[in-house]
């Protein structure tokens, strides 16, 4: 079994939050192994508490899309969320939750080791560019520990945003040329917070 599947195995069994009780399923994650780009999102929503599946409803038809425009196809990307199991009622994630649940993303991140990390959304953008505001750094990369991390809004606000969609498609198409200089960006300093960003 690989170590990846064996990290589902351990999330399917994760307990520490109320909400686990009320999930369908649990959502830890999809895509290969040796994925290039990550995406991360914020939270399963219905469709993909029904699924076990990221990325499955509207939200997700509309990320295979932004895909496509860069010629890529959704089995070619790793997609996660920062939390694994469905807020009820979509609410936002608690920052207990986001603490709880970090670990099985850093060890998503480790494991796969992507040469790029797209967070989608806010709470994704959070654990990455602390302290930022999504408007202002939305299509900006920084590298750490040689992973480019690039911050995009989510494709669900640009749904229900008509005047996001110009901008999160104009967002998307960078990630190209990003994933193709990789070597050539030099890493960003981290700050502080940064630094503290997956102790607990
Ligand atoms: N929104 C998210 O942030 N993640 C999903 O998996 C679906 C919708």
């Amino acid at each position: 079994m690989s170590a990846l599947s064996e990290l589902y195995q351990e999330i399917a069994l994760c307990q520490q939050c109320e909400i686990a009780k009320h999930r369908t399923k649990v959502v830890p994650g999809e895509g290969p192994e040796d994925a290039e780009i990550m995406f991360i999102g914020e939270a399963p929503g219905w469709h993909e508490d029904q699924q076990g599946r990221p990325f499955v409803g509207p939200a997700g038809k509309y990320l295979d899309e932004l895909l496509a425009s860069i010629n890529l196809k959704r089995e070619q990307v790793y997609i996660a969320n920062v939390i694994k199991c469905r807020p009820q009622g979509n609410r936002d994630p608690l920052p207990t939750e986001i603490l709880n649940c970090r670990q099985w993303l850093e060890r998503q991140i480790e494991l796969i080791h992507p040469k790029m990390v797209v967070t989608l959304g806010r709470y994704s953008m959070a654990l990455f560019f602390p302290g930022k505001s999504i408007s202002k750094i939305h299509g900006t990369a920084l590298k750490q520990d040689s992973i480019i991390y690039f911050a995009m809004y989510h494709p669900a606000a640009a749904l229900h945003q008509q005047s996001l969609h110009q901008t999160i498609q104009a967002d998307m198409i960078k990630i190209p040329s990003l994933l193709a200089q990789t070597d050539g960006i030099a890493e960003t300093k981290p700050q502080p917070q940064q630094l503290t960003m997956f102790e607990d």
